[in-house]
């Protein structure tokens, strides 16, 4: 089979540090569309490419050579590129959160169909062996072997403090679709729903930025989410990006809780997590470090199973019905705090 051929939207951090995995596992990057070709140019010469494949985005969607776009522009754009992609007979893949409206996520993979294209969204932690490990604890109940028992609460945070620069702007911009739930908070949210199911209830209050000049709205920059999830599962995120609270998940159950500290980035051997068990767990109380599987996972399985998808051999990961889900989750906590995105 002949490589799959990509184009790529965008040029800014993540496209940098995405082209190097498509070109591991295969992908044959043929164009990189910026609003300067230099840029474009200039990010393929980084990674060893021709150059000339920098070029605008009309561009890219005119060429009939390409089999899929990867879209990695600020979140304002995600949707209506990924429209004009697949209107233009190309697969789409596009980073991650795909949209903060049920319906505008609707309205894109209704779009795929007509173009009878694939939509898929990046979530790279969801290839990583360790999610998949999370969710069997989560799920396991008071089954023989299970660390935790029954699921009880899940606590998830992640934030970090924006350092200065034009980059981080996009993450402070209302109309670019920024703040702390659309940059950060949207991983504890896929998280949690991946453990514990969509939420019956959320509720969520922040605190807001002053509006960017020339902005009509501040974004959330600090955020308390809580949840109620099937079967009476309780939940709680922070997310922040003018704090630095760090990365954090614990999952408590009827007889014990897990902590991990590298849910979104597992990479390397020497992956942990702490187990405390409680007075009724089965093997007796204590506290232990246990080993989390490592193996293959992040950006670059991701890429190989999109091309894989492409092929037909495999589902898309997350499923166009979990990237609306998700979508409707980000919405139902801007409702929550007041936040709209037009
Ligand atoms: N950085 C990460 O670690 C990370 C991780 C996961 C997901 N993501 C997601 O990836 C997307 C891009 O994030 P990023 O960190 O790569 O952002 P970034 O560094 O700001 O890059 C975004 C790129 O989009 C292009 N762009 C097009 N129109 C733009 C506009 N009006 N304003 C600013 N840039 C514009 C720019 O490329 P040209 O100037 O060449 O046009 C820019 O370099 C976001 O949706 C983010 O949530 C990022």
């Amino acid at each position: 089979m002949s490589a799959p051929r990509w184009g790529i939207i965008g040029t800014g951090r993540i496209a940098t540090g995405h082209l190097p995995c498509m070109l591991e596992v295969g992908c044959d990057v043929r164009a990189i569309a910026s609003r300067d070709p230099q840029r474009g140019g200039d990010l393929a010469k980084s990674a060893d490419q021709d150059p000339e494949i920098g070029c605008t985005v009309d561009d890219l969607l005119r060429r009939d050579d390409l089999d899929a776009v990867y879209i990695a522009t600020p979140n304002h754009l995600h949707v209506e590129q990924s429209i004009a992609c697949l209107r233009a007979g190309k697969h789409v893949l596009c980073e991650k959160p795909f949209t903060p409206s049920r319906a505008a996520a609707e309205r894109a993979f209704e779009e795929a169909t007509k173009a009878d294209r694939l939509l898929g969204e990046v979530w790279t932690y969801l290839y990583h062996p360790q999610t998949a490990w999370l969710r069997e604890i989560a799920t396991a109940g008071e089954s023989p072997g299970s660390l935790i028992g029954t699921l009880r609460l899940i606590r998830c945070d992640r934030s970090h403090t924006l350092v200065g620069g034009p980059t981080e702007n996009t993450r402070l911009s209302h109309r670019m679709q920024g703040g702390a739930l659309m940059d950060l908070g949207v991983y504890p949210l896929s998280l949690m729903r991946l453990l514990a199911g969509e939420p019956a209830e959320v509720s969520a209050t922040g605190r807001f930025a002053e509006p960017l000049p020339g902005e009509a709205a501040g974004v959330d920059i600090s955020l308390s989410m809580a949840f109620r999830f099937p079967g009476g599962v309780l939940g709680h995120s922070f997310t922040s990006i003018e704090v630095t609270e760090g990365v954090t998940t614990t999952l408590t159950g009827s007889w014990g809780r897990l902590t991990t500290t590298r849910p979104y980035n597992p990479g390397g051997d020497d992956l942990t997590a702490h187990l405390t068990r409680f007075e009724n767990h089965p093997d007796g109380p204590g506290e232990t470090k246990i080993k989390a599987p490592t193996g293959e996972g992040g950006a670059p399985s991701m890429f190989r199973h999109f091309n894989a998808a492409m092929a037909g051999d495999v589902e898309l990961r997350p499923t166009p019905e979990q990237t609306i889900a998700e979508a409707a989750a980000i919405e139902r906590i801007n409702e929550a705090i007041g936040q709209r995105f037009d």
